[in-house]
């Protein structure tokens, strides 16, 4: 039996190797404002997510922990999001609460990033005290609960049973006294899931979209006989998750858009389509591999950078007014919207 901390080692190689970018959110078309009246010195990126403030609207999404090598990502990637000034994400902690010698590939990201904004991860099935210790191991500032229901059923090794998942994350939600945010990891959320999780006390989502990162893909390589058949048919691509989200959540739900974000006019359109926030992981983790720490600073800065110039050719000095610039919705997503009664 594959012992855990292989099973991190793998999908964090197997990421690197199969990543690719892809063009996601081609359907949405920002309109130019050939008349914005603002300066660019006033445009102002910060946002906020369930009361916790960020001065730029994107983060390094949960990753890694639990291994040597993980203790060295962790580490880089503290640093690069304390430069750049984004808040980040730790990978799934369950190891460490198992095996208390990887706390520490973990407790790393608050030594090296000691103010900044840190989520603290755990799946669904967790207890709150579980979610609690995890929280504390690395003083976070919120927590994210992960579903992950295909990667479970595509690993050998996974689990099958998925009941009762509703229920832990409101006892949660109850037990911990800092913000929860749910996530997908890569196949997105429909708006049906979206209300009941708002029904059991949930502020903010992570769609987590199709379009990067693919958990089936990573963990079909690594079985000789596929539990699941290849991700190509399986998922809801962002941009149609992010649709959901946005149409249900009515301004009471904080959406974070995620699934395969690496280039600033798609960090736009998500946050012109109402996220608060966009989260990305395979995009920095390519870079940090291949390019190291400094060259991911840099890189995350020009997102940054070319961000503040789009959102001034939308005429937009802040994230909520670049959610009022009209935007259009086209091709298949315009499908996905009709089909399902998203206006
Ligand atoms: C992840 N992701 C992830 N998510 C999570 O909630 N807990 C975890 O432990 C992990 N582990 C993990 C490992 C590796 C190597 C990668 C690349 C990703 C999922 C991640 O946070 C994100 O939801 C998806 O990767 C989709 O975003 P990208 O990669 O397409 O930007």
């Amino acid at each position: 039996m594959i012992n855990r901390s292989d099973r991190k080692s793998d999908h964090l190689h197997l990421a690197i190797n199969q990543y690719d970018t892809q063009n996601i959110l081609e359907d949405i078309k920002l309109l130019h404002n050939c008349l914005p009246e603002c300066n660019y010195d006033e445009i102002n990126l910060s946002t906020s997510l369930c009361g916790l403030n960020f001065n730029n609207p994107i983060m390094i999404n949960a990753i890694t922990g639990g291994t040597q090598e993980a203790y060295q990502l962790n580490k880089k990637i503290a640093s690069v999001a304390r430069e750049v000034n984004i808040p980040m994400a730790v990978g799934s902690q369950k190891i460490a609460l198992e095996d208390q010698n990887y706390q520490d590939t973990f407790e790393v990201v608050r030594r090296e990033n000691p103010r900044g904004v840190i989520f603290a991860n755990i799946g669904a099935y967790a207890t709150p005290q579980m979610a609690q210790q995890i929280c504390e191991m690395i003083k976070a500032d919120g927590l994210q609960i992960h579903l992950n229901i295909p990667q479970e059923l595509a690993m050998g090794e996974g689990d099958r049973s998925f009941q009762g998942y509703a229920n832990n994350i409101a006892k949660i939600i109850d037990y911990v006294d800092i913000p929860v945010i749910v996530k997908e990891v890569g196949f997105g959320v429909k708006k049906e899931e979206i209300s009941k999780l708002m029904d059991i006390g949930v502020k903010a989502v992570d769609i987590s979209g199709c379009g990067g990162t693919n958990f089936i893909n990573l963990e079909n390589s690594r079985l000789e006989q596929p539990n699941l058949p290849s991700a190509k048919d399986w998922g809801i691509d962002t941009g149609s998750s992010l649709l959901e989200a946005v149409e249900s959540s009515y301004h009471n739900l904080d959406i974070i858009a995620s699934g395969g974000f690496s280039r600033s006019i798609e960090i736009t359109k998500a946050l012109a389509l109402g996220a608060r926030c966009v989260a990305l992981a395979g995009y920095p983790l390519h870079i940090l591999w291949h390019y190291g720490q400094d060259e991911l600073i840099s890189q995350l800065e020009q997102l940054l950078t070319e961000l503040r110039s789009m959102m001034l050719m939308c005429g937009a000095t802040s994230i909520s007014q670049l959610c009022q610039t009209p935007l259009l919705i086209t091709g298949k997503l315009r499908e996905h919207a009709d089909l399902r009664g998203i206006d």
